[in-house]
């Protein structure tokens, strides 16, 4: 007999005469001539509630199970006659799969989010977590139904690369050479040696390759882990993340645009359509303010801003900043949250950033002092999408490589795709973590993420 998930069952419309269930048990309690078991099995929030009769052979071995044993039920699925819930199992027959010690970290109180972090590997046992990464799930398939339904093509680029898409070189190398015997060459190390004959690194960005595969199918997407090696240590910034990218041909920035407002929306609409239940609990223990905030961003255009009117507003803000603000700086976070949270109270898009803080990818305006950028903010988060339009005239390409003091050939690639068939295109990255903190009120990008890679921590 197959087992059916819990989740099935709490759905089910009539009772059923015999069926198979198998969980870890989350509580158990003792009446007189009963034990009552909560048993979840990770398919929902809900616990199913199983009945164990005293007439069960095992009885005396059943009234020893523990919090955060496996055990195995066949059972009738009967309409409950207790309160508090509408289905339960008088169990038939009761397998102890694995009897889980009392020392089973996770006892039946509340824990916080920082002690969760030192057990990742348990945590998802937890309602709260359990919610969170059926909620990833659940998300990573409405991407890719977002951009199926839309004919935008899956691409996979690669995680190593020789490249440095961002040019931040905030980049991990990846290396087979023995560390402590690194051979060198005029005071630097020697990577003609190494596995690929070149320095090689891991991807901060699936974009360069993105592009390629939009000039050559139209509309693309890559959806895969990236990663940075920016020391920076708060609760928005993971060395491992999953991102986002969209690529599309015979686009420009407002198109660009409109498809990060469309993608943002319908990702709100969905989880709040196909997660009611998991979405319920943040909204009760995690964020009060969580309903409204994402019928706010459901519901209301995107304001769309030039950078250069946002630096005028932050300005003239009463606000006390930390970072002054002029045009030429890059905005800090809490000049973003300035913007969406206290000035707009919704999503911002600031756009035509100047060209001296951005990569040498992006198209440079007309003005020659701006290049057509953008970054969606939204309240609660800061920034969700960086992405622009793409430099696709050859000569200027070259003239800001230049500028960047990128060589021309190790980008020949890159530069050969402005050379033949060259036409507009843009596209931009979402950060998944954050577009999961966003629905689901989490606050810090290491409760998001299974196993978070943050600086100076690797335990899992
Ligand atoms: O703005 P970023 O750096 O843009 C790019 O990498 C472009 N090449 C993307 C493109 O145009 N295809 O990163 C894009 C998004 C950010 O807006 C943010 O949401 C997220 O990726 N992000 C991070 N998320 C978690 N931890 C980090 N260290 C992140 N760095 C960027
Ligand atoms: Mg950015």
């Amino acid at each position: 007999m197959q087992r059916t998930k819990i989740i099935n069952l709490l759905n089910s419309k009539q009772e059923i005469d015999i069926v198979l269930v198998k969980g870890w048990v989350r509580t158990r309690r003792d009446s007189k001539t009963f034990s009552f078991i909560e048993l979840n099995d990770g398919s929902c929030l809900g616990n199913m509630q199983i009945i164990a009769d005293q007439a069960l052979d095992n009885y005396e071995e059943i009234k020893k199970i523990t919090t955060g044993s496996a055990i195995s039920v066949k059972g009738r699925l009967a309409k409950s006659k207790g309160g508090g819930q509408k289905w339960e199992i008088p169990a038939e027959n009761i397998e102890i799969i694995s009897m889980s010690p009392e020392s089973y970290p996770l006892q039946k109180k509340r824990h916080t989010d920082e002690f969760l972090r030192t057990i990742a590997h348990l945590r998802p046992r937890t309602n709260k977590y359990g919610a969170a990464f059926r909620i990833r799930s659940e998300l990573s398939y409405a991407i890719h139904s977002f951009f199926k339904n839309k004919g935008f093509k899956y691409i996979h680029t690669p995680i190593i690369t020789g490249s440095d898409c961002e040019g931040a070189g905030e980049m991990f190398r990846v290396t087979n050479l023995e560390l402590d015997n690194l051979p060198k060459k005029d005071g630097h190390v020697d990577y003609s040696a190494d596995f690929f004959g070149t320095e090689s690194k891991l991807t901060v960005s699936g974009q360069l390759s993105a592009e390629m595969f939009a000039l050559a199918l139209g509309d693309v997407y890559t959806f895969g882990p990236t990663f940075r090696a920016e020391n920076s240590n708060t609760s928005r910034h993971a060395a491992e993340f999953w991102m986002v990218e969209p690529e599309m041909a015979f686009c420009d920035l407002a198109g660009n645009m409109e498809l990060g407002e469309e993608l943002i929306k319908y990702l709100v609409a969905y989880v709040l359509e196909n997660c009611k239940e998991d979405m319920n609990l943040f909204a009760r223990f995690v964020d009060k303010n969580l309903m409204p905030a994402l019928e706010n961003i459901l519901t209301r255009d995107f304001a769309r801003l030039p950078y250069e009117e946002a630096v005028n507003i932050l300005k003239n803000a009463k606000n006390k900043f930390e970072h002054e603000i002029e045009f030429g700086k890059d905005l800090q976070s809490e000049h973003e949250r300035y913007i969406t949270e206290t000035y707009f109270k919704k999503p911002v898009i600031i756009f035509d950033y100047p060209k001296t803080i951005k990569p040498f990818y992006m198209r440079v305006n007309n003005d020659n002092k701006t290049v057509a950028a953008m970054d969606v903010l939204v309240p609660g988060i800061g920034e969700i999408i960086g992405g622009s339009q793409r430099e696709e005239r050859l000569d200027v390409l070259e003239t800001r490589m230049d500028e960047h003091g990128l060589s021309k050939e190790d980008y020949w690639w890159y530069i050969d795709s402005r050379r033949y068939g060259s036409v507009p295109h843009s596209g931009f990255g979402m950060g998944f973590e954050r577009v999961i903190m966003l629905m689901t009120g989490i606050r810090n990008i290491r409760d998001v993420i299974p196993f978070s890679r943050t600086p100076g921590s690797i335990d899992f």
